[in-house]
């Protein structure tokens, strides 16, 4: 997955390993970076020499990008160690419990990132301030000593207040891929939400819509995001071919949640095929199907295949049989029906 967060860690996964003293030592640390993540070291519960000696064993494991984690709350001798970090060859140093203001200028000199973990959004404005690159919102799922706000509201509010140019990472709680999509989303959510609210404030004033893409890159401010899209699109109506313009009008968003076209199901009288892709991600299969038994006359057909799938080849073809089926048999019922 490739996001801002990839780009500058230069990793392939928007994954960090929490730097946990007593917990993260080299071989963990090593093993994140080699599949992709971003290891990251927690020194806070380790001596010095025993530090420098980890470092080296992560390096002697991996020639990938690591970091490593300390308490900026325990400051004797943070230069030395942040500077004894970087020559360990970490190429992000991650502060914990405090913002880590006299070591920002030295890092950035020696070309190293500075990470803050925050639990407050007061705390994450303070980071930026002092110049770190990126936050983590860091709720109190994450053993609690950052305060007392859950991540399910920290993040949104930390991505709210530290601006889109700052790269933020959601911690505590967060222990599979669905919880992580959900964290990835604020982000973008917000930048949509504002597009919105200006593009119905535009229509509202009678000017010229604010448009934004239907389609961009992963963290962009555009409605499908996801990796393949944009090649699943082309592929559909080259932009070559047609004068389909990448653009719509955000203000839909603001509507979207009262849209639920298939509540009203159970009132179609007429016959309804409903046909699915199970593994949809844009539009969701289960509220369709459940469409598909509400009405009356509906009955559904599921393909095993993406949102796009079902508009080009083998799925396609199914899919125009099956509602060639389905016409036929509602038109010669509708017929015997009809008949004196
Ligand atoms: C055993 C343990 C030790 C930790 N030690 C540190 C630490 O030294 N520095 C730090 O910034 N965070 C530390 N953390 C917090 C993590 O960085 C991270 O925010 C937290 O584990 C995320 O919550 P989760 O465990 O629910 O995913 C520690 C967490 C655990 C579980």
């Amino acid at each position: 997955m490739h996001t801002r967060l990839t780009e500058i860690l230069d990793v392939e996964h928007p994954v960090m390993l929490a730097g946990m003293g007593g917990v993260s030592y080299h071989r963990l640390v090593a093993a994140v970076s080699e599949a992709g993540g971003f290891g990251c070291m927690g020194a806070s519960t380790m001596r010095f020499d025993e530090m420098v000696d980890e470092i080296a064993r992560v390096r002697e494991q991996t020639a990938k990008p690591f970091g490593v984690d300390l308490l900026t709350a325990a400051p004797q001798d943070l230069d030395a160690k942040v500077n004894a970090i970087i020559d360990g060859g970490a190429t992000v140093f991650v502060a914990g419990l405090g913002v880590p203001r006299d070591v920002v200028e030295l890092c950035h000199r020696r070309n190293v990132l500075v990470v803050n973990m925050c639990g407050k959004v007061r705390h994450a404005v303070a980071a930026v301030e002092a110049g770190c690159d990126i936050v983590v919102a860091q709720g109190t799922e994450a053993g609690g000593h950052t305060g007392q706000v859950a991540t399910m509201a920290l993040v949104p509010q930390v991505v709210d207040a530290v601006g889109p140019d700052v790269p933020v990472l959601a911690a505590g709680g967060i222990a599979d891929g669905r919880q992580m999509a959900g964290g990835s989303t604020k982000r973008a959510l917000a930048g949509i939400i504002a597009a919105a609210l200006r593009d119905e404030l535009n229509g509202r004033l009678g000017r010229e819509p604010h448009y934004i893409p239907v389609l961009g890159k992963p963290g962009d401010t555009a409605a499908l995001t996801q990796p393949g899209q944009t090649e699943a699109m082309e592929a559909l109506i080259p932009s070559s071919e047609t004068n389909w313009e990448n653009r719509y009008t955000p203000r839909v968003a603001l509507r979207l949640r009262s849209y639920r076209p298939f509540e009203k199901a159970s009132r179609v009288r007429c016959p309804l095929l409903v046909c699915v892709s199970a593994h949809d991600t844009i539009t969701l299969p289960g509220p369709a199907l459940a469409g598909a038994e509400a009405a009356p006359l509906g009955e559904s057909a599921t393909y095993e295949c993406g949102h796009f799938d079902v508009y080009a080849g083998e799925w396609f073809e199914r899919a125009v049989s099956d509602q060639i089926a389905f016409l036929g048999r509602a038109l010669a019922d509708s017929a015997v029906a009809q008949r004196p």
